[in-house]
């Protein structure tokens, strides 16, 4: 019989055969670890038994054009209960991914009472965690703190999203504080879209351990003999470039390996209707907007939510959901009158779906009360609107419902081509009436109400294969009430995410920081809000506003009804330069320069974020540089640059150069670019020295910014 000892040497075997596994421990299993280590599995198998003691039986090797893989497949020593554990290491980037599938063929189910995904044991001078917490509104804030004894978990709760609150991705820099460009830090993503629990432990003075998987808590799953439980992917990379390196590493393989739909495609630049109408659609109006896209330069017009419903009108959020018909009253002539007219201005047309969810007002659930996730014998906890309910994705005739909402839309409609896919609820009410109805005919003794959490997700991306098998080129973005969605489990089937629903371009700044760790630009949708802005009242300079959406997968929200001459110019300047050097920032390499987190005393000491994108090859480069405070006599600030070649010579183009009136010609139109434009630079002139971006008071703006093409 092997002992844990040869399941370490079987790993030992998957380095020589050249899959780097880090000092990869295997999986501690409760009934086979010491007093250091948590359990990242714990079941309670048929009979009670609640310990495993795996020993390996097989290990392959899969060696194809994209990654190595081993698969070391394993048996308790006493139930006839198996986990094969899966480690991939992709081959063009240094990203690993581990999961496990574990199955059984004992005579009654099985109760998965921890499950992670994977294990690493930590070791640092002096390590620190890096994870992202957030809110609606307010995503993807980083909050660094030194890892001390004891366990430190992350989690998320909310059911049905996971990157509200707290997200699924850490940092941990090994020594000390994680710094941008140099240091050692692992980065870590679990690719799931529910609840979470990913735990640090330092249970004696030796070292830490990292451990991430779905969070069991109400989620015990009943694991039926002979069906398989894949957990989700674990993916992480280890670099010594500190965490930028991390985010070079993730962005990539979400490019490169499927992370991302279409990982390596760029995007088009868009017009959204939200806060520009709300649910005040009319065809009308919409054509207006459609026209304003077109005449700046635009590519697609996004229709948001307020199209649909007959009996029950979607006026405000508390109606309709699930019926999705075209509401007449607002659009006489349907979706085809629209799509027509987008043909017509040479742009594209996409639309607003919410499909998992619907509201007490509204026939889906007059006709299917029991679609809905509900408790058993309590009343309904009701979401947004005070009627909106989540329906049971665990139901496969649910998860016809849903796959059916895209395929009508799209057969009726083949010129849609984009969709927008909103997710605004939680899980409030824990119950699925499909799950009692199986539990009920296997005569299970719990009920199958711990596996809701789990399978609701399951059903969700079995769904989405679905679509993405028939409809591999529409363009779907991830949206949940902004980014609260963006996460690798559900990447694989979208094109992008909703960054925030919040545009203040401010805070979008620091927004937009704290998600880059781990997300690429092409997948970032950022828009350029009106001003001032609806929810922070701040007012910024359309410069400043479009520079700051700029920096990823730029797009509009607002009324160009309501905007200025000035703002039109403005917004028609930056769509021509962004589409010059689209490709460069939505898939080029991303260098962060000086963090908005940086503290300074801002009176003395200009406030500053400065990223930019350098192409593979180190000859292209993009650099955007944001001045987020001015105080007269500041001192301004001087940027190194990163990632280029230090031999080569770069010149400086200044880019969205800040409209000036033109009086010859009674119009708005390009002004004077900086003194820096034309100018030439060697690579390492740029980043040792670095440039005094002119950033100050004296352009008398609040909000300066500058973006430079370097050539
Ligand atoms: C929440 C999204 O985040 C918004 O962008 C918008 O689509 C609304 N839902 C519509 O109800």
């Amino acid at each position: 019989m092997q002992t844990a000892k040869s399941i370490l040497l079987a790993l030992c075997a998957c380095l020589l055969a050249g899959v780097q596994l880090h000092a990869i421990e295997l999986l501690p299993t409760f009934g086979d670890i010491d007093h250091i280590h948590l359990p990242a599995l714990l079941v309670q198998h048929a009979d009670g038994d609640q310990s495993l003691q795996l020993r390996p039986q097989d290990t392959t090797y899969i060696d194809n054009p994209q990654y190595k893989e081993t698969v070391i497949a394993t048996k308790d020593i006493v139930q006839p209960f198996y986990v094969t554990i899966h480690v991939r290491k992709w081959k063009s980037v240094d990203i690993t991914e581990t999961w496990y599938e574990i199955s059984h063929t004992e005579k009654k189910p099985v109760r998965l009472q921890r499950f992670d995904s994977g294990y690493l044991p930590i070791e640092g001078d002096d390590p620190h965690l890096l994870h992202l917490h957030g809110n609606w509104a307010a995503e993807g804030v980083p909050t660094v703190e030194r890892l001390t004894r004891g366990v430190k978990s992350i989690r998320n709760s909310d059911g049905a999203r996971n990157a509200h609150l707290d997200a699924p991705e850490v940092m941990i820099a090994l020594d000390g504080v994680p710094q941008e460009n140099y240091g050692r830090v692992l980065g870590a993503a679990l690719c799931w879209s529910g609840n979470f629990e990913l735990r640090v432990a330092a249970t004696d003075e030796k070292g830490f351990h990292f451990y991430a998987g779905i969070d069991p808590m109400a989620s015990e799953y009943v694991l039926e003999p002979k069906k398989v439980f894949s957990t989700p992917h674990l993916a992480y990379t280890w670099s010594n470039e500190g965490m930028g390196g991390v985010s070079r590493a993730f962005h990539r393989w979400a490019r490169t390996c499927g992370m991302l739909h279409n990982g390596n495609a760029t995007r088009d630049i868009l017009l959204n209707s939200w806060e520009g109408i709300y649910f005040d659609i009319t065809e009308e109006r919409i054509l207006a907007m459609m026209n304003d896209i077109a005449a700046f330069g635009g590519e697609l017009f996004v229709m948001d939510d307020g199209w649909f419903g007959s009996k029950y009108q979607r006026n405000s959020d508390n109606a309709a959901l699930g019926d999705w018909v075209v509401d007449t009253r607002k659009l006489p002539n349907g979706l085809k009158a629209l799509t027509d007219a987008a043909k017509e201005r040479h742009i594209k047309f996409g639309i607003w779906i919410e499909p998992e969810a619907t509201n007490t007002l509204s026939e889906l659930y007059e006709q299917h009360p029991d679609w809905v996730l509900q408790e058993r014998n309590r009343e309904l906890k009701l979401g947004r609107g005070g009627t909106q309910l989540v329906l049971d994705m665990t139901n496969p005739k649910v998860q016809d419902f849903v796959f059916n909402i895209v395929d009508d839309l799209l057969t009726k409609h083949p010129e849609i081509s984009y969709i927008k896919w909103d997710a605004n609820a939680s899980i409030q009410n824990c119950g699925s009436p499909y799950l009692d109805q199986i539990a009920k005919r296997s005569n299970s003794a719990y009920g199958l109400t711990s596996n809701l959490y789990v399978d609701y997700h399951l059903g969700l991306v079995k769904t989405l294969e679905r679509i993405r098998a028939k409809y591999p080129n529409v363009v779907i973005q991830n949206c949940a009430s902004g980014g609260g969605r963006a996460n690798y489990g559900l990447m694989p089937y979208f094109d992008e995410f909703w960054v925030s629903d919040n545009n203040d371009a401010l805070q979008r700044v620091y927004i937009q920081w704290g998600t880059s760790y781990f997300f690429p630009s092409n997948a970032m949708a950022q828009h350029i809000g009106g001003s001032p802005y609806l929810m922070t009242g701040r007012t910024t300079p359309i410069k400043f506003r479009c520079d700051v959406a700029m920096s990823g997968r730029l797009g509009m929200e607002l009324q160009p009804a309501h905007m200025t001459d000035e703002e039109r110019a403005q917004c028609t300047i930056a769509f021509a330069d962004y589409k010059e050097m689209r490709e460069l920032i939505q898939l080029g390499n991303l260098y962060r320069l000086v963090s908005p987190y940086q503290p300074v005393p801002v009176v003395e000491r200009q406030q500053v974020a400065s990223l930019m994108y350098v192409s593979d090859t180190k000859d292209h480069a993009v650099l955007f540089a944001y001045g987020l405070s001015s105080f007269m006599k500041q001192s301004s600030r001087r940027i190194r640059l990163a990632g280029l070649d230090p031999d080569r010579t770069y010149t400086l183009h200044e880019k969205n150069i800040r409209v000036a009136y033109h009086h010859d010609r009674n119009a708005w139109g390009e002004g004077e670019p900086c003194e820096l434009d034309g100018k030439s630079f060697t690579g390492a002139y740029l980043m040792s020295v670095g440039l005094e971006i002119p950033l100050s008071t004296e352009y008398n703006i609040d909000y300066p910014s500058r973006i430079f093409e370097l050539k």
